[in-house]
């Protein structure tokens, strides 16, 4: 498995933050690491890259009037008069986090996104207007199947190990291409009872995605795999999560990691800062070293499951 979206509808429940750190300990581990940040709000895109850079480099916020993020993409994608740039195109350069990894070949590579994303889901949607009823179901596989059919190609062509796609909490157009193109889905969620509310509903929509696009002709059938949902800032007290989280942490009908992460505002707040996931500071102090523990366990719990060998 080579393709993994990371999703969940409520936002804040650390998804971004587990995405950049899983990236981190892979790459650390000599996998070579595509990611891609599909979420208007460039949280994944600021864990690596300063907002400067983003806003006077990559073009992030339309300012400059040039575009190096994946909306670009998007836009060359929807528009027959707008080029289509290459997806390798759009890797930001010089990535700081490759000071922190081994000579070991593994890598992160990172492919941006922009403030106006959000608006991309018009654009897309507007292919899916006038439509005539017999053709609804090839245009939707159409739109839904766009990114799918460029970054499995380009994918294979770089030889990445793993793709992991932070996903905006929301499940429009952009995040229906993310799953599309995806062998797996990964959720976080934090052990409340709004983050986990959303998790059947998110099963269920996935479920209706995968039947809207499958034709059931076989090879452009898509299936991609839910590996589970992983808790995220867990409070632990005598050694365990706090009673209140346990009552959140027991799911029925989805498969859930045994790995977690657990609360620490400390670190996690400023890591995004300095371009560096937490997992590669090498701290020695106890309570961070638990964090830095939990996050290797989850990345050998991820390779198992989305079979990354
Ligand atoms: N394990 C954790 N402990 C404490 N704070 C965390 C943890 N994981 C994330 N955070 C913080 O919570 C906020 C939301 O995290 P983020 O990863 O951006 O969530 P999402 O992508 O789901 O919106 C950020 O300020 C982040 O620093
Ligand atoms: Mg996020």
């Amino acid at each position: 498995m080579q393709i993994v979206s990371v999703i969940n509808y409520k936002g804040g429940v650390g998804k971004t933050t587990l995405t950049a750190n899983l990236a981190a300990e892979l790459a650390f581990r000599g996998k070579r690491v595509l990611l891609l940040d599909m979420d208007a709000q460039c949280s994944l895109t600021f864990s690596f890259v300063t907002p400067d850079y983003w806003r006077d480099e990559l073009g992030g916020d339309g300012t400059t009037g040039s575009d190096k993020t994946i909306k670009s993409w998007f836009d060359g994608i929807g528009d027959d008069d707008l080029e289509t740039p290459e997806l390798g195109s759009l890797i930001v350069p010089n990535l700081k986090v490759a000071e922190s990894l081994p000579d070991n070949g593994g890598k992160i590579d990172l492919i941006p996104s922009h403030l106006g994303l959000i608006n991309v889901d018009l654009d897309l949607a507007y292919m899916l207007s006038g439509v005539p009823p017999g053709r609804v179901k090839r245009q939707l596989a159409k739109v839904y199947g766009l990114l799918r059919s460029h970054l499995g190609k380009y994918v294979a062509e770089a030889k990445y190990d793993i793709v992991l796609i932070d996903c905006p909490p929301n499940f429009n157009i952009v995040t229906k291409n993310a799953i599309v193109a995806s062998d797996g889905i990964l959720i976080p969620a934090k052990p409340d009872y709004l983050s986990t509310l959303g998790i059947d509903y998110l099963v269920r929509s996935y479920g209706s995605l995968v039947k809207e696009f499958n034709t059931g002709s076989g090879s452009d059938d898509i299936h991609p795999e839910i590996l589970g949902v992983v808790f995220t800032m867990i409070q632990i007290h005598g050694g365990q999560p706090i009673r209140a989280q346990r009552d959140y942490m027991q799911l029925s009908n989805i498969s859930v990691f045994s790995s977690q992460i657990r609360e620490n505002k400390t670190i996690f707040a400023s890591a995004p800062e300095d371009g560096i996931p937490v997992v590669l500071h090498g701290y020695k102090q106890p309570t961070y070293s638990s964090i830095v523990s939990e996050i290797e366990s989850l990345a050998v719990e991820f390779c198992e499951k989305a079979g990354v060998k």
